[in-house]
């Protein structure tokens, strides 16, 4: 039975510049600009409802132009919100510079996303909710709360510990019963949970990750790992699941937001298959990095079924 994902996070208008090259330290460049909607939290919010969820996304922006803009957009795809609209402070914005080959530097200030309030989710909501999704760009505080509330009405608690800062609050590994960081997160994590890291990076035998992952805590860690596809470590197994092959990259902006919400998608559909689930998750991302733009990006459930789905 489909339930329904809900996710709490951040809204930004992305602002891209793109470059054939990063620029170094105090040089400038040259390059072409675009804009369009994104933010992890929002982001992962459309990519599960084109994934196919039932998905309500919480958040706040300001009354400004480009809240308007959002609002439209939201309205134009069917997404259902519950936005608390300031007057006192803007909308999100995240500078990106992208290069020739579809990388990114993104510096995104949080602005409304700061005051997203634990009180836009009521009991009704969570009574409906399957899946909790939340990242790092709106308050601990507010992620802390809500997770807390999920927890104790039986709701599987997702999050995605983006971006990684220096003070990440370890105690929210305590309520989360999905983990999916990406290798950097991942070897912040570990230095944050005192596993500490070879100097050579991450180990390269799956076992040894599994344990990495088993000392962080949450019931079940997907660690991404880009072209080198998806390490899963549960209290019972781990398995590693190849990344799509073949795949000709555009633009990685967002990429990681498919993954999670895709995965929220399929999970809160059948929470027995992981693998399968992680597999419709991978083909979304691999879609998304095909087409520039983070939210615009996000694949439809035809196109995710049509490269494969969960098989
Ligand atoms: O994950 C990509 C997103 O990170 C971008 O859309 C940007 O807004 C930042 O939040």
């Amino acid at each position: 039975m489909q339930g329904l994902v809900l996710v709490v996070g951040s809204y930004a208008q992305d602002l891209s510049f793109v470059t054939a090259r990063f620029p170094t330290p105090g040089e400038t460049v040259l390059g072409t600009f675009e804009s369009g909607p994104g933010g992890k939290g929002s982001n992962q919010a459309i990519a599960a409802h084109r994934a196919g969820a039932d998905c309500v996304f919480v958040g706040a922006i300001g009354e400004d132009e480009a809240g308007r803009e959002i609002r439209d957009f939201y309205e134009a795809e069917g997404l259902a919100t519950r936005l608390t609209v300031l007057a006192d402070a803007p909308t999100g914005r995240a500078g990106i510079v992208r290069d020739r080959s579809g990388q990114n530097q993104i510096v995104m200030t949080q602005g409304a996303n700061l005051r997203v309030d634990p009180d836009q989710v009521d009991a009704d909501l969570l009574a409906r909710t399957r899946v909790l999704l939340c990242q790092n760009e709106i308050p601990a505080e507010t992620v802390r709360e809500l997770f807390g509330r999920a927890r104790a009405a039986g709701v599987t608690t997702l999050l995605n510990p983006a971006p990684m800062g220096a003070d990440f609050p370890a105690d929210l590994l305590g309520l989360t019963d999905i983990l999916v960081p990406n290798e950097t997160e991942f070897a912040s994590l570990q230095t944050l949970c005192g596993g500490g890291l070879r100097a050579a990076g991450l180990p390269s035998d799956d076992g040894e990750l599994h344990q990495q992952c088993r000392r962080l805590g949450p019931p079940v860690v997907l660690l991404t790992l880009g072209e080198q596809g998806v390490l899963a470590s549960t209290p019972e197994e781990f398995f590693r699941v190849p990344a799509v092959p073949g795949v000709e990259v555009r633009d990685t902006t967002g990429a990681g937001d498919a993954f999670v919400g895709a995965f929220a998608t399929a999970f809160a559909e059948d929470s027995a298959d992981l693998a399968g689930a992680v597999r419709f998750a991978n083909r979304a991302a691999a879609l998304s990095v095909q087409v520039v733009g983070a939210a615009g990006a996000m694949p439809t459930r035809d196109r995710i079924e049509a490269a494969g789905g969960r098989a």
